[in-house]
């Protein structure tokens, strides 16, 4: 099956197609075509992401995109014999998912192929699984750790999903951009701590941060108090010379990286769960990706460990065809072409829920 996803719900203008083969428990991917054009230098003098000015950047790019991806994949533009198209249809920005869903529904017409929306989120997490043959193993649990969401998702089976945990003010990621905001780091917020945090070479760090909800008994996150707790120490502080600034990023992402390992530690273990799953633009932390997997690595019950490669751990529109690839098997269709019908009427959902998810993707699947 070949797979065309489009993603744009945020602020990469992103085409993919796959090709799929396979069963549903391990498919074998080939990656035809991923391109992803990054807006990042728009947003950046605004210190965040202005939906007005993505909305016009994706309408700009989503056709080019679209031309390159299809030529990358020896596609021609009068017959691309695609057998499904993908959209991301939320969680995101509205304006900005408006422009990949009417493009897709454009292309359904036009094309006479059937049209599937994707929740943004199961596309991080089935991320996982686009560069090498893996095998899920259920229960599983994956923490998606982005810029708009930080949640601990549950799924016994696969694709039904329930969300255990979530931040309840700031993402792990939009932390990031607000503390590197303080600190007059640039845009995006997480690469650039990163790179502060790895020049720290002291012992300790004089500077203490809070770990928010560390120990609460439930499994929800908030990082808008960390933020804040930042901002008092830049108060402080009489001068905030470059090693300080080295401290505090250090401090701060240490403090974010040992709130989700313990929360995702102690839900796999209350669980029992056979795989750990992290997705999402945070996962491109190399401190948080090698301090969750030595976690893992000390589970007494052994778990499988799935992070994705660094290509995909930002916004990508490989992870949506995928997810769409899933979607479409699950309802075990013998062919799928031609059948458009329903998918004109899918619509931007900038809250989008993994749960409701379901239900809302059924009365589509109907196509199937
Ligand atoms: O998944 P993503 O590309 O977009 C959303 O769905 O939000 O995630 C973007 C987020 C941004 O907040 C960015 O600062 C963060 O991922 N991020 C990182 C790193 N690289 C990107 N956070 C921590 N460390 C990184 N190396
Ligand atoms: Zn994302």
């Amino acid at each position: 099956m070949k797979v065309l996803a489009i993603e744009t719900s945020c602020d990469e203008t992103a085409v993919s197609i796959l090709q799929i083969t396979g069963n549903f428990h391990v498919p074998k991917i080939k990656i035809l075509s991923n391109i992803v054009a990054s807006q990042v230098k728009i947003h950046a003098p605004w210190g965040g992401v202005v939906p007005n000015l993505a909305k016009r950047e994706h309408q700009k790019n989503l056709p080019l995109i679209f031309k390159k991806a299809l030529k990358e994949a020896y596609l021609s533009l009068k017959n691309p014999k695609i057998d499904l198209i993908a959209v991301t249809s939320g969680p995101g920005l509205e304006p900005a998912l408006w422009v990949g869903i009417n493009f897709a529904q454009e292309l359904a017409k036009k094309y006479n192929k059937p049209l599937l929306a994707v929740n943004h989120l199961e596309g991080h997490i089935m991320s996982v699984l686009l560069r090498k043959p893996r095998k899920i193993l259920f229960p599983a649990l994956a923490l998606v750790v982005s810029g708009g969401h930080t949640e601990l998702v549950l799924f016994k089976k696969p694709l039904e999903y329930r969300v255990i945990g979530q931040t309840l003010d700031d993402a792990a990621g939009e932390a990031f951009d607000k503390v590197a905001r303080l600190l007059g780091l640039g845009y995006p917020g997480g690469p650039v701590i990163a790179k502060e945090a790895e020049k720290f070479s002291g012992s300790e760090r004089n500077i203490k941060l809070p770990r928010p909800m560390i120990n609460s008994k439930d499994y929800n996150f908030s990082f808008s108090g960390l933020k804040t707790a930042v901002l008092y120490k830049i108060r402080d502080l009489k001068e905030m010379t470059p090693d300080l600034k080295i401290e505090m990023a250090a401090e701060f992402q240490q403090a974010v990286i040992d709130v989700l390992i313990k929360k995702t530690i102690r839900l796999a273990k209350e669980y029992g769960v056979k795989t750990i799953i992290l997705g999402g633009g945070v996962v491109a932390n190399k401190e948080l990706r090698r301090q969750m997997e030595d976690a893992v690595k000390n589970l007494k019950h052994k778990p499988v460990f799935l992070m994705p490669e660094m290509e995909f751990t930002g916004d990508n529109a490989a992870m949506i065809a995928l997810a769409a690839y899933f979607r479409a098997m699950e309802r075990k269709t013998p062919h799928i072409a031609g059948q458009v019908g329903d998918s004109q009427n899918i619509v931007a959902d900038s809250n989008l829920k993994l749960q409701t998810f379901n239900r809302w993707q059924n009365r589509l699947e109907i196509l199937f």
